[in-house]
């Protein structure tokens, strides 16, 4: 049975099968088409146009769209949504003067959320990303990637990545798992750093290969937890057993980690809080996604990506929300999208295109989602009436999004 969408106030990112990313010159460009259809059959897109085109179907569902838009769901490529347990108390002791860093140094940070999830059940945690993925879905989500690394054990970090495992089983977006078990140094090794990057790259890792629990491999690459060259490390030895690097660099400080991850084919680089001109060279022509997290420069208040330096230089990039119990406390992506209008002065085409088309590509899905496209997956939000999509981020503190579907059902 063929499901169809009519009435359509305006269909956004409608594009090519061939449009994998857009990059800074075309990410000012929102192809959008109104007065417009689109039907849906066996969980994917098979026709969309102008509502004065429509083909006749023979038996078919109608949704009547009248003054309203449909979107593609925004694909979230970067979060940190296996965790026990929040830490609203670290929250308190930033508002009381305390930084990110001095917190961490106390054995706050990641660190606690460790402690916490190996005293947690695979079924506790299970439970726990379970509702958070619900709640991201009904805000707009429709495509995940979920990274590890709040275990910093071989069976802690495996135990994540089966949760994520079973998340994918059930679940019926996409999820991309991430490997992350140089999220920082443990306790235990804090004085042998080595024995640690041992650790990871001679037990975690052939056992998350043998076991197929992750497409990427992501390290923290920053002063004070990864260097560059223990990271160069660590995702070499991945690559070998086919896992793709994602990495987290820049947040806080520029120390060389963009341009080893280039020269290493990663598929993005994420925070680029501080960004150097060396960065954006090494960018240049390569096919490495940049992302930004501005959700955790808003509750950090930390410095945002600078979009507009990336965008401008033509650059792709790519918004994510981050999604953690440390620096980002919300998976928000309408939020994200706002806040990059908002503080990255980003055009809500720009952001739009960053948040759907773009986070697709870092989780090497553009073939399955991130815009409407025949042949894509039926993964769509259908909004409120609303005047324009420039409403969506000007209205930033509620949503306006009024269904969400995925694989063509409601959820
Ligand atoms: O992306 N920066 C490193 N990792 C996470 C935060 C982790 C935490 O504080 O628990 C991030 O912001
Ligand atoms: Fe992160």
């Amino acid at each position: 049975m063929t499901t169809l969408l009519i009435n359509i106030k305006e269909l956004i990112q409608v594009r090519e099968e061939s449009v994998k990313k857009v990059s800074g010159n075309e990410m000012k460009k929102l192809p959008t088409l109104k007065n417009a259809f689109l039907a849906i059959k066996d969980e994917k897109i098979i026709d969309f146009g102008l509502m004065k085109d429509i083909p006749s179907y023979s038996a078919a569902i109608l949704i009547d769209c009248k003054g309203k838009m449909v979107f593609p769901t925004w694909c979230d490529s970067h979060t940190h949504i296996v965790y026990a347990g929040t830490r609203e108390q670290e929250f308190v002791d930033r508002i009381n003067g305390l930084t990110y860093e001095e917190i961490a140094k106390k054995g706050g940070g990641i660190l606690n959320s460790a402690k916490r999830l190996r005293e947690s059940s695979e079924e506790e945690l299970y439970e726990l990303t379970k509702v958070r993925l619900d709640e991201v879905m009904r805000l707009g989500t429709g495509a995940i990637e979920i990274k590890s690394g709040y275990g910093l054990t071989t069976d802690a970090e495996l135990k994540m990545l089966r949760v994520v495992k079973r998340l994918r089983d059930e679940f019926d977006l996409p999820i991309k798992a991430t490997f992350l078990g140089a999220h920082a140094f443990p306790e235990e090794f804090k004085e042998n750093q080595e024995a640690y990057i041992d650790v990871i790259i001679n037990e975690m890792l052939p056992k998350v290969a043998s076991e197929n629990l992750a497409e990427f491999v992501d390290v923290f690459c920053e002063t004070g937890y990864f260097t560059v060259a223990q990271t160069e490390k660590i995702i070499q030895a991945a690559k070998k057993v086919g896992l793709q690097p994602k990495v987290h660099v820049n947040q806080f400080t520029t120390i060389g980690g963009v341009e080893k991850c280039v020269s290493n084919d990663a598929l993005s680089v994420d925070h680029l809080e501080v960004l150097s001109d060396d960065d954006i060279k090494a960018l240049q022509g390569s096919g490495t996604m940049p992302v930004a997290l501005p959700s955790c420069s808003y509750f950090l208040s930390i410095p945002y990506t600078p979009a507009r330096q990336i965008i401008d230089n033509n650059l792709p990039l790519a918004l994510a929300s981050d999604y953690n119990p440390g620096s980002t406390p919300s998976g928000n992506m309408n939020f994200v999208v706002a806040t990059a209008c908002i503080k990255m002065k980003m055009t809500p085409e720009e952001a739009i295109n960053a948040a759907t088309i773009n986070g697709a590509y870092a989780m090497n899905l553009s073939d399955e989602v991130g815009s409407i496209t025949k042949g894509k997956k039926a993964n769509f939000f259908i909004t409120k009436e609303i005047s324009s999509y420039n409403f969506l981020p000007y209205n930033f503190g509620s949503s306006v999004i009024e269904s969400v579907y995925i694989n063509g059902k409601l959820v």
